[in-house]
């Protein structure tokens, strides 16, 4: 597998940074000493210019070729850990109770600084390589947070590309796939109001748990009887909280819960539909529904022509047959693709063997995928920018 010599040397060194970032966690935008860490880091390999509280946390590194050129691509990794009490034993475990690295984002950083200080040594290219490291990825929409703050006009930047680690897929392999490949992520939170009582005199109140039940069965009508069977969607209630006891009919309910989808009329048919169940069904039976629905990561769209420039940088990186182009959409949300809205570029699926799942408490990054990542990501710099 061609891995770019020199990533391979700087192997040990990117899993130290991976380690440190794995045992001290740190949540949404509150990512300061993980982003102080990546812009030392930056400093040093000697970038051009490091910019730090962009989206309040996010830092970027500028790295122009050794020739000069117009192109600029951008790279994003994402800094930021979960809720989550880590169940490991690893020398490097997390320091923070309830805190963990359980999607990646230590390797996804450590690996993007490693490809870094490959660039700002080397500078094989023409024009700029941009390296940005976001907080916020689940769900704080860091991503558009360092849009908004100017990232991708302040920089130049042109293309943009993403990627993440993908247990289940062997180390060494790739996965992508042209058009859509992650869902949007809406959430539902409905407010019940009835009439509160004894529960042997039901007829005298108006039942939330029953109305709440009745409204959870009935959205699942929407993607069983209103979206078309050859198109994807979920709607997920996860949350069902109501009554303190066995004998109080209880006067409030509230229900919480996802809706996702592939595409955006699939999008905006869920969502009228969850508004008119919700008031229809509450309304039946007398009670009120207060429904607050609230957009969040749009649908992840990758642009064609760079989804097949990023599969034949992988392809250079590990060999023909190990990047699978139609790998289906999944479910799951990702905020790179307010990026992908704004510029053409990609998120690719890097390879990280039989691990636990992600947002798994027993979840680990793979650190023999970092080679494979770094070098993916140098090759498409380089690549990017030939000059
Ligand atoms: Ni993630």
């Amino acid at each position: 597998m061609p891995i770019v010599n020199r990533v391979a040397d700087l192997q040990a060194e990117i899993a130290g940074w991976r380690h440190d970032f794995h045992a001290h966690p740190e949540l949404l935008y509150e990512v300061h000493r993980t982003a102080a860490s990546v812009a030392d880091k930056l400093r040093a390999f000697g970038c051009d210019d490091v910019v730090t509280g962009l989206g309040r946390t996010g830092v970027v590194g500028v790295i122009r070729g050794r020739k000069a050129g117009d192109r600029v691509v951008g790279l994003r990794a994402d800094m930021d850990a979960l809720p989550i009490q880590e169940a490991t034993d690893l020398p490097y475990k997390s320091t923070v109770p309830g805190k963990m690295h359980a999607c990646g984002h230590d390797g996804h950083t450590a690996m993007l600084l490693g490809a870094a200080k490959y660039l700002a040594d080397t500078r094989n290219f023409a024009g700029t390589a941009v390296v940005i490291f976001q907080p916020a990825e689940e769900g704080g929409a860091g991503a558009r947070a360092m849009i908004r703050d100017g990232l991708l006009d302040r920089f130049g930047i042109q293309k943009v590309f993403g990627m993440h680690s993908a247990p289940s897929l062997p180390v060494g392999e790739f996965a992508i796939r042209s058009g859509p490949m992650m869902a949007s992520t809406d959430t539902i939170d409905i407010e019940l109001e009835g009439v509160g009582g004894h529960a042997a005199w039901p007829h005298y109140g108006v039942d939330t748990v029953l109305v709440g039940a009745q409204i959870v069965n009935q959205l699942q009508s929407i993607v069983a009887r209103n979206v078309d069977p050859l198109q994807a969607a979920v709607v997920s209630i996860c949350m069902f909280e109501a009554g303190h006891t066995e004998n109080v009919i209880p006067a409030n309910a509230r229900l919480r819960g996802t809706a996702r989808s592939l595409a955006p009329k699939i999008r905006s048919l869920v969502e009228k539909r969850v508004r008119e169940v919700v008031e229809g069904t509450a309304r039946l039976y007398g009670a009120s529904a207060k429904l607050t629905y609230t957009p969040g990561y749009p649908v992840l769209v990758n642009e064609e022509r760079q989804t097949d420039f990023a599969a034949s940088v992988a392809r250079d990186i590990a060999g023909e047959d190990k990047v699978r182009t139609g790998t289906p959409p999944v479910m799951g949300g990702e905020d790179f693709a307010y990026m992908l809205e704004e510029r053409p570029g990609a998120f690719i699926w890097l390879g990280n063997g039989d691990s636990a799942a992600l947002h798994h408490p027993a979840y680990d990054f793979n650190d023999e995928a970092i080679p494979v990542g770094t070098s993916f990501w140098v090759k498409l710099a380089e690549t990017a920018l030939a000059g």
